[in-house]
């Protein structure tokens, strides 16, 4: 007992060190301290985009009940875009009622949890970021931090985890406030004073690792702008590419898999301007990862060439788009004594929940975007038209390996994988269960016979994403 209590009163002393950042903002924290197992392993699982209202849809909260009793993580941290942000009828009780939604699981398995913002949950008009931090911090399970006026948005946090024996801070999460708009419209980052309060405490930490960077995963909704260096530039008409957004708009990519793994079902949309964030990385050494949300259908991980890795999971809510079955949570598993090499995995919707039917449409309205439903038509009305005359099909690596523009931001070496993987028509890595979407497309794409019996109900279904992507890209519903 006696080395219990020695054991918890140095937690707490390390905490109290490396917190000195935050705590002196005003915040109040629980009494919570974060501690790897006996076993020296901790399970952090990453929630994204729940986005919904207070009338939560039920796949996705038993989603969340099913992946919480099967991992059985030590932390869940929920990664923005918590709640719907802004519906008909919203009111401050009802924004209360939609965050009870998805944190009671939690609650009811008394599992500890953190949370940043995303760019929607500032839209409500009946609750500010703060009101909402409030209401999240009202729970006894709840780590976030609101540090009041020190730093530029709300819930720019540190959760040191200690080592089994308490003896040492052996792992770090960061949770940054990525903002929301700039004054242009465009999507924000990181500010510099938050970025400036990260190094701090970065080098807090390290000085009380004995002059060495704490290992850390951090996590925030909007990507930095890095995010398109893990991805190559194709020219149009590429089966699988994706049209980029902000300063990448008007140009085409497909995921880079000599770097990442995953898929990208959507250009990534990371903050406009280059706040600095990810230099201030490479200064400090300390980051084994950086994940976000935000891209609702984009679940990749990879390592840039300056080797600092960058992940997405994929949204997890049925009230807006996402990728039908492979709505995910990811899992991280720490070993203390190997915390840089980190394990990471997904858990999908697909994987452990009962198919009820309804993801071949959800999987539909994820080629959301009117751009991407004109690619998959071109591909489509391309493959029929060479299954018709008999014309050699072309194939799509040709155009991915021996036509990629000069000048393009990546590269990096062609890979045989990736011309391969590209060759099918599609950016699924071999082991990941294929969705409805693309079985059909990879079907289309394989076989010109396939293409021409499905050709009906797929002009159709593509006529009828075309619709609904024209509506949801109109509502900019990220
Ligand atoms: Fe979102």
């Amino acid at each position: 007992m006696k080395k219990r209590i020695i054991s918890i009163v140095m937690a707490l002393s390390l905490l109290l060190a490396v917190m000195a950042p935050v705590a002196s903002a005003g915040a109040s924290r629980k009494d919570t301290v974060l501690q790897f197992r006996q076993d020296g392993k901790f399970k952090i699982m990453m929630i994204s985009d729940t986005q919904d209202t207070d009338k939560a849809d039920q796949r996705m909260i038993h989603f969340i009940e099913a992946s919480l009793d099967q991992e059985k993580p030590d932390l869940v941290v929920f990664t923005g875009d918590n709640i719907a942000g802004r519906w008909v009828g919203s009111t401050a009780e009802k924004v209360r009622t939609a965050i009870d939604k998805i944190i009671q699981p939690l609650v009811q398995r008394d599992i500890p949890f953190a949370v940043v913002f995303g760019n929607h949950d500032g839209e409500s008009r009946v609750t500010t970021k703060e009101d909402q931090m409030a209401m999240f911090m009202a729970y006894g399970n709840c780590l976030a931090i609101d540090e009041g006026e020190a730093l530029d948005g709300v819930g720019t946090y540190n959760l040191p985890i200690l080592s089994s024996d308490g003896s040492r801070v052996a792992f770090n999460i960061y949770m940054m406030d990525s903002n929301d708009y700039d004054a242009n419209g465009n999507y924000d980052g990181v500010h510099q004073n938050q970025i400036d309060w990260y190094e701090q405490t970065s080098n807090t930490l390290k000085a009380e690792n004995g002059g060495n960077p704490v290992p850390s995963l951090l996590f925030q909704h909007i990507p930095v702008p890095q995010i398109y260096s893990l991805l190559k530039q194709v020219p149009f008409g590429v089966m699988g590419s994706v049209r980029g957004s902000g300063r990448n708009a008007a140009k085409w990519y497909v995921m880079d898999e000599s770097k990442a793994e995953g898929v990208v079902k959507e250009g990534p949309c990371p903050s406009y301007d280059d706040h600095g964030q990810y230099d201030s990385w490479l200064r400090q050494g300390d980051i084994a990862g950086a994940f976000f949300g935000h891209d609702h259908t984009n679940n990749m991980v990879g390592k840039t060439d300056e080797g600092i890795t960058l992940g997405y999971n994929a949204g997890c809510s049925f009230h807006l788009y996402g990728d039908g079955l492979n709505r995910s949570m990811r899992m991280f598993v720490i070993d203390e004594n190997d915390a840089w090499n980190y394990d990471t995995y997904l858990v999908k919707y697909g994987d452990i929940m009962p198919d009820d039917g309804g993801c071949l449409l959800v999987d539909l309205i994820a080629v959301r975007t009117i751009d991407n439903a004109l690619l998959y038509g071109y591909q489509l009305i391309k493959q029929l038209f060479e299954g018709i005359t008999g014309s050699p099909e072309t194939e799509p690596s040709t155009a991915v390996s021996g036509t990629e523009p000069e000048g393009t931001p990546d590269t990096g070496p062609a890979d045989s994988s990736a011309t391969a993987q590209a060759g099918t028509g599609s950016t699924e890595p071999s082991d990941t269960p294929a969705t409805e979407r693309s079985e059909l497309f990879n079907g289309s794409a394989e076989n010109p016979a396939t293409g021409v019996s499905l050709a009906i109900p797929v002009l159709a279904l593509v006529s009828t994403s075309a619709a609904v992507a024209f509506v949801l890209t109109r509502k900019k519903a990220k």
